[in-house]
């Protein structure tokens, strides 16, 4: 009897795991390929539950699919560390008591240091945090382009040049989705200002759209295989971005084979038809994104919801245009969301902070050292004097939607002080800013001058000073929804730096910001560092610095100007930048940044890839293995770049290319290729380049392609934009 009732229940146990198995739904089978599961999961859905996956269902959540148990899709900012939470419905804090994270170093210090190696570092790291606070994309990285500094989001983006934010970008994505986490590449395209940037309408060449501001955009879609990507908020040429048919779908999704999302920019999308057809996906922040009325609970209104599925019910768009959406979203809910084998993250732990440092140490520019007062060592002096509101603000708050809630944020001011002791260091404030409000500018109540008086008593009681000021988060400062009101240092700086210039003779110079800014006070400033936003480890990757600890190895990632008008979007009046509140014309077209002043000889305050070492490095002769290149071929450049100081460095490589004579416009020379190596004192290492067409080739306004006209190239070979240490010819045939 228990032997029949053995085999009875053992049949009966293979009959139910047959029959479960057989009739598993074939998108919950990790075995299968995630295009097959797509299908399967589309074929099982509603006309309703397709059109649902393409909107928002609070601030920062889309839907899934309850019925069949597709889960939803969680985003948060980005890109310098994960965004706090935010209320379901609104821009407010919800307070949660779990979401403290790592702040990692502003984008434009990871563009300065010109390590991709870095950008791995950082990209995982930020990864495992937003894995750990379980959200599926993260949205960052950006790399709109730097064309003017008072872009309030510039500290956001990598620099001024397409081939260095190519090349940076990539590994940052590559880190962040390793951990089933999308990144999200924004903003797509040509949202290079805040102010008017919800309707400004952009203007410019197809030579300045295709070589200077989608490069990034497409290495991130075709090198790093970006799985999200944002539209912008601004018009180009006459449609908004997120709604654009040459941007959305000739560029980014038949030449460039984009196979992810494409999500609005919080409050991007304003029109149903357009927006189904030109390729957006996924719609958020509509109505409640804080610049147009604040409708609570209309997720049922957005424009990719109630009325794209009245359009598609009633015939007027096909089926096939919500399928193709909602196969998207599937796909990107496979990579993420339902993806079962990615890792479990880690939030702010020491790996993290370490990784923070390691980018920041890398990323400080050192711009001036003719004294020689740097590194800092400490025994030859009795007082420090610590100046400046930025040594003790907190400056991973603030700034838009790259705010950060953090674990820990070491100041610069106590970095210093466990440097160099507490006991030497005094501290002033010198100048203040005000209060910290997203969207207003609050003068401080304190007064100017007993704060400059105070700071510039303690500078001449001082053995030497260390200043940290700079821009800060706070609006029209470094901070999006507007732009600087102007290019000078804000908040009576400038006085002050040139009183503690008259008061004692040793100043070191250290800034914290995301753009470039004016120096009047250059003549008298021996000692320059600029050392950015560098989040929750900014303290000690500072003191290190000027300790000597780390020998610094930061390049510029754009141009420093003497003057604002000296940029190319400054020469041309008001309709080049900020436009005339309706449209503005890129008249400087491709010459951004380094393009501009060497083309047009204007001299930079500091020039784009510029950064000195506490060693010095000499190089050699330049040679290339080829006088002629075919025009499928290639040749290698070399030369040796020597330690020639004495101490451990770090240099960056730059190979620009000149075009001899060309049909069209050129610029001076363009970066194509850099390296960074690493040197002890005396040693010498051989630096080799593959030079290919592709370094060659410019953007045709007049064929409309791409092109490389044979004839004269010069490789330069510099350790900046101005410094070049090494020519060779070749012919392109
Ligand atoms: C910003 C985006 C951000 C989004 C969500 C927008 O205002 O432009 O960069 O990701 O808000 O916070």
């Amino acid at each position: 009897m228990k032997a029949k009732h053995f085999l009875f229940s053992t049949i009966l146990t293979v009959f139910i795991l047959h029959i479960s198995a057989q009739t598993k739904p074939v998108y919950l089978d990790n075995s299968q390929p995630i295009e097959v599961r797509v299908k399967d999961a589309l074929s099982k859905m509603t006309l309703d539950e397709k059109v649902k996956l393409c909107t928002a269902q609070s601030k920062f959540s889309s839907h899934g699919v309850p019925r069949l148990g597709i889960p939803e899709i969680w985003m948060s900012d980005g890109p310098h560390g994960v965004r706090m939470e935010i209320l379901w419905d609104s821009w407010g804090h919800a307070n949660w008591t779990n979401d403290s994270c790592t702040a990692f170093p502003a984008l434009t210090c990871l563009a300065a240091t010109w390590n991709p190696k870095m950008s791995t570092l950082y990209g995982n790291a930020v990864g495992e945090e937003a894995r750990y606070r379980r959200k599926d994309v993260l949205l960052g990285p950006g790399v709109n382009i730097y064309r003017t500094p008072l872009n309030g989001r510039n500290f956001e983006y990598m620099g001024e040049d397409p081939y260095l934010a190519s090349k940076m970008v990539v590994p940052y994505i590559q880190g962040v989705q390793k951990n089933g986490v999308a990144a999200c590449i924004k903003h797509y395209v040509l949202n290079d200002q805040e102010k008017w940037r919800g309707h400004i309408n952009v203007e410019l060449s197809d030579r300045a759209l295709y070589e200077i501001y989608l490069p990034a955009f497409k290495a991130a879609v075709t090198e790093a295989g970006v799985w999200t990507i944002m539209g912008a908020y601004n018009k180009i040429r006459g449609e908004f971005a997120c709604e654009n048919n040459l941007t959305l779908m000739k560029i980014l999704k038949d030449e460039w084979k984009f196979d992810g999302c494409v999500i609005t920019d919080w409050g991007g999308a304003h029109n149903t038809k357009l927006a189904a057809l030109n390729g957006l996906d996924i719609e958020m922040g509509s109505w409640t994104n804080g610049f147009t009325s604040n409708k609570a609970f209309a997720y049922n209104d957005y424009f990719l919801a109630r009325p794209y599925f009245q359009l598609l019910k009633s015939g007027q768009l096909p089926t096939s245009n919500v399928d193709e959406k909602a196969s998207r979203i599937l796909r990107l809910i496979f990579r993420t969301a339902m993806n079962v084998n990615k890792p479990y993250g880690a939030l702010a732990n020491e790996e993290h902070h370490n990784a923070d440092r390691a980018v920041g140490e890398e990323g400080i520019v050192l711009l001036q050292n003719t004294a020689k007062l740097l590194p800092i060592v400490a025994s030859k002096y009795k007082t420090i004097a610590v100046i400046g509101e930025n040594a003790t603000r907190k400056l991973t708050e603030g700034g838009g939607s790259s705010e950060l809630k953090v674990k820990r944020e070491i100041s610069p001011l106590q970095g210093l002080k466990e440097k160099f002791g507490a006991e030497k260091v005094k501290y002033s404030l010198g100048y203040a800013s005000g209060a910290v409000s997203y969207d207003q500018v609050l003068k401080s109540k304190l007064n100017p001058d007993s704060l400059l008086k105070a700071a510039v008593k303690l500078a001449s009681e001082s053995d030497i000073v260390i200043f940290v000021g700079g821009l800060n988060k706070n609006t029209q400062q470094d901070s999006e929804g507007d732009d600087r009101r102007s290019y000078a240092l804000p908040f009576g700086q400038n006085e002050l730096i040139a009183e503690l210039q008259k008061a004692n003779k040793k100043v070191v110079l250290v800034m914290l910001s995301g753009n470039a800014y004016e120096m009047p006070w250059i003549k008298q400033a021996t000692t320059l560092v600029q050392a950015w936003y560098i989040g929750s480890e900014a303290g000690h990757a500072i003191a290190n610095v000027l300790a000597g600890d780390v020998n610094p190895s930061g390049k510029l990632p754009f141009t420093f100007a003497a003057k604002l008008n000296d940029y190319g979007a400054h020469s041309f009046g008001a309709i080049a930048y900020p436009g005339d509140s309706i449209n503005e014309v890129y008249k400087e077209d491709i010459l951004v940044g380094y393009r501009w002043f060497d083309t047009k000889k204007i001299a930079p305050q500091f020039p784009f890839g510029f950064g000195l070492s506490y060693t010095t490095f000499g190089y050699g002769k330049v040679t290339a293995n080829k006088k002629a290149m075919t025009a499928d071929g290639q040749i290698i450049v070399s030369f040796p770049v020597k330690n020639t100081g004495t101490v451990k460095g770090k240099e960056v490589v730059q190979l620009y290319i000149n075009d001899q004579k060309s049909s069209e416009l050129r610029p001076e020379k363009e970066l194509k290729a850099f390296q960074k190596i690493e040197l002890n004192p005396g040693e010498e290492k051989t630096v080799t380049f593959t030079v290919d067409k592709s370094a060659l080739q410019f953007y045709s306004d007049v064929k409309k392609d791409w092109t490389a006209e044979a004839g004269k190239f010069t490789v330069l070979i510099g350790t900046s934009s101005r410094d070049i240490k090494g020519k060779v010819e070749f012919e392109l045939q």
